[in-house]
């Protein structure tokens, strides 16, 4: 599931081939025309929007995002620069079975405007964390995490770019290790 760019997506997709135990069943935006839909589309992935703003509350938009799920039926949820806050009830649907990316070393920065708070805090380390999704913020169980080291003049996007070239890696590795666990 994506809301932008689907950078994280397309590693996915790409690394979902010979021996990894999952393939991509589809690509699922809240925002109509995000630029991850035409990459999923000319990697030959299925695609869909449900977009939030068309829907009077929070609850009526996650029915609509659940009913789309079911039809493709996953075993696996990936959110991946998906950016709406997802309520316990759906969380609920999916628990132990959907992924997050976030670009903090967990459980540092949840939330927002992460790479800005690691800088004015001064931290030297800073990354990113694949999480199961629960009904708290990025608080799940952590499958992965990568670091990389904050440079004194970085500002926020010169680390957040650091950050996602170790997003790209860890995230296809982690969906291969929680994919062959969901397997058993
Ligand atoms: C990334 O910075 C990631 O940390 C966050 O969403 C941003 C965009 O990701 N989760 P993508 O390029 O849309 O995968």
């Amino acid at each position: 599931m994506i809301s932008g760019g689907g950078s994280n997506m397309v590693k996915l997709v790409e690394s979902m081939s010979g021996d990894h135990p999952a393939r991509p069943c589809l690509v699922l935006s809240n925002i109509a025309g995000a630029g991850g839909l035409d990459k999923a589309d000319a990697l030959g992935v299925e695609t869909a929007t449900v977009a939030h703003k068309n829907f009077a509350t929070r609850e009526a938009f996650e029915e609509a995002l659940h009913a789309r799920l079911e039809q493709s039926r996953p075993d696996i949820i990936c959110l991946a620069g998906f950016m709406r806050i997802l309520t316990a009830g759906f969380v609920s649907k999916w628990e132990g079975r959907m992924l997050n990316i976030h670009p903090s070393l967990l459980p540092k920065y949840q939330g927002l405007n992460t790479h800005q708070r690691a800088i004015d805090a001064g931290d030297s380390l800073h990354g990113c964390s694949i999480h199961e999704v629960t009904a708290l913020l990025d608080d799940g169980p952590i499958w992965g995490q990568a670091t990389v080291r904050v440079q004194k003049e970085d500002t926020a996007e010169v680390l957040a770019n650091r950050v996602l070239v170790q997003e790209h890696k860890l995230y296809p590795e982690v969906l291969r290790k929680f994919a062959a666990a969901q397997q058993g």
